[in-house]
């Protein structure tokens, strides 16, 4: 893919924005000519996201007409939206190459740019006799400057990195195991030589003592991995931010079975794991000054003779005992073992974790806003005003600490579930008994946000990439 301004080129379609009743965003004699008779007409209004398919006779063989609702109205999510609409067109048309006219006043220049590129994601299609859209191959960009293009060069690679994690979400866990999460961290320290990953397999995480991953991995065919993918962009600080990443890459709920309804999206289980080796990659190639480190702990949460059973006792990397009554509450239990390890062994000076935890959580926030859970006030603000700044929304929700008595149980330290009340808070309290208080900790719930219902123009496959926007945005603040 490339990206080009500057100058307008010969291109199958061009995109020209317009305002409702402020006539084009921007104006070039050719384009008012061309558009002039819908827009008289009354035909073409320019509400938000409205398009038009015109035939001028510029130097692009398509004018797309787009509309950006009220000037004094347009948000970040706004422009956005409507682009990436218009992308979509643009691709059901096969361009190949476009040119792309903005806003006169350059208002979200860089956010319309990002919308035009998470659109254009590529997809994996299983169907077997339908060929996948076309992407959109050369992007010009006539009005804009080589001061903005080298900003549009760091959106790529931060969409690139969205994308990988899109991907990973997705793909079928009959293919993305355990070791090939771990094949991938190692590909992306491949291509880094300042990025390092480690794969503990089932033996090393035995002799580790890992116990509440292994009890989740008993009857999986596959064996787990435990994945650290380590990024060190200032090797003279101390700072290390340690992003640890549910990944499961399939939850039947064990014994304590989901029913089919709510096990039919559960690829995307390994959602959170695949969004923190992603920012680490982009971390990298954005040659971020700072230290990030990635922990993966994976492996498919199976029902069979070996099963981990309600009622059973494991022990936990901490040392702390847990009583398992519902192991489809399997997550909590995985990232016990990666918190306490990276508290142990990475000298962490923050931890943040990442899970498509619970029901509970897409119950009370739904698809477009994942939760943040913690008792640093710090903390919390900088991950919400990240998530403000790229679209990747939070909401806090208290760590009620009078609940954890739910969590007391007659035969260990901890039992893993209580009732249905207060599930996400339940959960990441669970996980608070696993990182040692000195360590500023927050957790994210994004079990809504991961893979959404229906697609949209800026996530056509219904994987969001979530995280990976926010996680970037929080560690270049
Ligand atoms: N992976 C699920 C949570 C989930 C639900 C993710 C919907 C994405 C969409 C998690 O492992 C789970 O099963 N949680 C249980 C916890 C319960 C047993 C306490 C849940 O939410 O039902
Ligand atoms: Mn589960
Ligand atoms: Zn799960």
């Amino acid at each position: 893919m490339e990206i080009k301004v500057g100058k307008r080129e010969e291109a199958d379609l061009v995109i020209v924005p317009c305002w409702e009743e402020g006539g084009l965003a921007y104006e070039t004699p050719d384009l008012l000519e061309a558009t002039a008779l819908p827009l008289k007409l009354g035909d073409f209004k320019g509400k938000a996201d409205e398009i038009a398919l015109l035939y001028g006779e510029g130097p692009e063989k398509r004018v797309l007409l787009l509309g950006l609702g009220k000037k004094e109205k347009l948000t970040r999510d706004q422009i956005q939206k409507a682009y990436a609409t218009a992308l979509q067109r643009a691709r059901g048309l096969k361009a190949q190459a476009i040119n792309v006219f903005f806003p006169h006043e350059k208002t979200f220049l860089v956010d319309a740019v990002e919308a035009l590129l998470l659109a254009n994601e590529s997809f994996h299609s299983l169907k077997g006799t339908e060929k996948p859209t076309p992407l959109i191959q050369k992007f010009n960009f006539p009005t804009a400057t080589h001061a903005d293009a080298e900003k549009f060069r760091e959106v790529q690679q931060i969409v690139e990195g969205v994308h990988l994690a899109r991907e990973l979400t997705n793909q079928s866990s009959e293919v993305l195991t355990p070791e090939e999460l771990g094949q991938c961290a190692k590909a992306i320290a491949k291509e880094y030589p300042k990025v390092k990953a480690t794969v503990f397999l089932k033996e090393k995480i035995q002799k580790e003592g890992m116990g509440l991953l292994l009890a989740v991995n008993r009857s999986s065919k596959r064996d787990p991995a435990f994945i650290i993918l380590e990024y060190k962009g200032a090797p003279d600080s101390d700072e290390h931010t340690v992003l640890v990443g549910k990944g499961i890459t399939f939850d039947t709920g064990g014994l304590s079975l989901k029913p089919t309804d709510g096990m039919l999206a559960m690829r995307s289980d390994k959602g959170a794991a695949a969004a923190v080796l992603a920012t680490v990659k982009v971390a990298a190639a954005l040659k971020l000054r700072v230290n990030v480190t990635a922990v993966v702990p994976s492996t498919e949460n199976c029902l069979g003779g070996e099963s981990y059973r309600p009622g059973d006792v494991y022990k936990s990397y901490l040392g702390k005992t847990v009583h398992v009554t519902n192991t489809d509450a399997e997550g909590r239990l995985v990232l016990a073992d990666a918190l306490a390890y990276a508290a142990k062994n990475l000298k962490p000076t923050r931890i943040i974790d990442l899970a498509t935890l619970t029901g509970a959580i897409v119950v009370a926030l739904g698809e477009d806003t994942a939760a943040v859970m913690s008792d640093d006030e710090g903390l919390v603000k900088k991950l919400i005003k990240s998530g403000e700044r790229t679209s990747d929304h939070l909401w806090r929700m208290p760590l009620i600490a009078a609940y954890r008595k739910e969590l007391d149980s007659e035969l260990a330290d901890l039992k893993n579930c209580s009732g249905r009340s207060a599930g996400a808070i339940i959960a990441a309290l669970f996980l608070r008994e696993f990182v040692p208080e000195e360590i500023p900790w927050a957790h994210l719930d994004i079990a809504g946000s991961c893979l959404i219902s229906k697609e949209t123009s800026l996530a056509p496959h219904k994987s969001t990439g979530y995280g990976v926007r926010l996680l970037v945005d929080f560690l270049r603040s």
